[in-house]
Formats: C-alpha cells, sequence, structure tokens
C-alpha cells in the first residue's frame, strides 16, 4: 500500500435491522485519505454519516468491506487491537461528546493520555494546555453538566486532539458553536493539520465552512461521492 495513504476504507456496506426489517443505510462506501488530507462529509440527516465515521474508527463493525489505518486492517484486529490503534492513531470527536459526567472538563482531556502510560502530572498539564488552544482555560474544574454545549463540544474536541493523533474523526465538531468560536476550532484543526501532517473527516452541516476544505464527499442513499458543486 501507498505509504502516504493514511486511511483507505473500501466497500463498507452496513444494514441496521428494526422489527427484522432490514434497513441499508451503508451500500459500498469508498473512502481514501492521504496524509494530512482534510475532507469534510455531508449529507441529510439519517444518511448515514455517523453510521461511517463509527466504521472508520472500529466504534461499530460493517457488514462487509475494510478499513485501513496507516495500513493496518482495522476491522480484522479484535476488539483490543480496534482499542490500541484508536488510542495510538485516532481521535475521535463523538456527535453526542460523550465525556464521562463525573470527571472534569481537564480530567476528561487528560484520560487519552493517562492511557497512553503518561504520567498522571504530564498528563493534566497537557490537558490544561489543549483547553487553553479551545478557549477553555477558565473551565479547567467544571463537570459536563457545568458546560455549556458549545463548551461540551470544544472539551470533547481537545480530547480528540490531546494525543496529537494521525486521525482525526469529528462529527458536526462544530454543531452547536457560533461563527467565531466555529471558527476558531477550525483553525486550530487546520494547524494542526498544517503542523503534524493530521489527516481528517469532519461531518458537516455547515456550508459555510466547505471551502476550507481539501474534498468535500456526500453521503446519499448509501454510497459516498465527491460533492460536484459548491457553487450552488
Ligand atoms: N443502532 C441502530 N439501530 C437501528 N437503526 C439505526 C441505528 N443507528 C443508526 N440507525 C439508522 O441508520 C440511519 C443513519 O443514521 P446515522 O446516525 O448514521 O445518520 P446521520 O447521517 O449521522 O444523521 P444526522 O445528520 O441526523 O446525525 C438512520 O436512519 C438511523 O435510524
Ligand atoms: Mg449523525
Amino acid at each position: 500500500m501507498n505509504n502516504s495513504v493514511m486511511l483507505l476504507a473500501q466497500g463498507l456496506a452496513k444494514s441496521f435491522y428494526q422489527n427484522a426489517t432490514e434497513v441499508p443505510v451503508l451500500k459500498g462506501v469508498n473512502l481514501q485519505l492521504a496524509v494530512g488530507e482534510q475532507v469534510a462529509v455531508v449529507g441529510r440527516s439519517g444518511s448515514g454519516k455517523s453510521s461511517l465515521l463509527h466504521l472508520l474508527a472500529g466504534l461499530d463493525s460493517a457488514d462487509s468491506g475494510s478499513v485501513h489505518i496507516d495500513g493496518v486492517d482495522l476491522l480484522a484486529a479484535d476488539s483490543n487491537g480496534r482499542a490500541r490503534i484508536r488510542r495510538e492513531k485516532m481521535g475521535f470527536v463523538y456527535q453526542q461528546h460523550h465525556l464521562l459526567g463525573e470527571f472534569s472538563a481537564q480530567e476528561n482531556v487528560a484520560i487519552p493520555q493517562r492511557l497512553l502510560g503518561i504520567d498522571e502530572l504530564s498528563a493534566r498539564q497537557a490537558a490544561q494546555d489543549m483547553l487553553a488552544l479551545v478557549g477553555l482555560e477558565e473551565r479547567l474544574s467544571h463537570l459536563p453538566s457545568a458546560l455549556s454545549g458549545g463548551e461540551r463540544q470544544r472539551v470533547a474536541v481537545a480530547r480528540a486532539l490531546i494525543n496529537k493523533p494521525q486521525v482525526v474523526l469529528a462529527d458536526e465538531p462544530t454543531g452547536s458553536l457560533d461563527r467565531a468560536s466555529a471558527e476558531l476550532l477550525m483553525d486550530l484543526l487546520s494547524n494542526l493539520s498544517r503542523a503534524q501532517g493530521t489527516s481528517f473527516v469532519v461531518v458537516t452541516h455547515d456550508v459555510s465552512m466547505l471551502q476550507r476544505f481539501d474534498r468535500v464527499e456526500s453521503l446519499d442513499d448509501g454510497i459516498l461521492q465527491p460533492l460536484s458543486s459548491l457553487a450552488e
């Protein structure tokens, strides 16, 4: 495989079953992401964008198809193997942020560092620095329940970025942010991409963000294809 390919998804298919009725969501999705490439994924609500990101991160299993991360077959690995690849190479921002409610913002962001074996003091310092980058230096000890929706989203992004992952998968990371905060957060992702060669896939409904990306892909009827025109 070409070394410059960071993420390669081939023929991803996934159906869900509702009362024994098959609901096909992904029908053979192909996606190739080069090192440092920034791709946006758009598509109507329910088109399968979150489902696709979950498959790309190995958080759910596909019915068929494959995902390679930096040349490693993600879906062929067992759950421990997948967790290790995620820990070492990937950052994931859930649509519903999934912060741990009993931990402070700083502790939530420090968790991925602790999982890598980094000592507590260093992890806490790194988390503080990361939270400062997303404008939350005044919210370190807040529990998620004491943060606004946009603040929670920024904590989730800080958590996804703290280990300097090679690939970031983010599900509507700017969904609850005002324009200025959204721009700031996207700048952060772009700078990271430039400085560290991070690749990322961002699901977004925000049309004004699309020109920032190297490529825009649209998910429609289970198939991912390049969005033909941004002009209309
Ligand atoms: N666990 C599940 N069981 C059954 N159906 C599911 C499950 N997860 C998702 N679906 C269905 O799959 C389809 C795609 O869902 P998904 O969350 O991927 O959409 P989405 O494109 O992310 O939408 P949105 O823009 O609203 O976030 C939906 O119709 C949803 O009902
Ligand atoms: Mg979604």
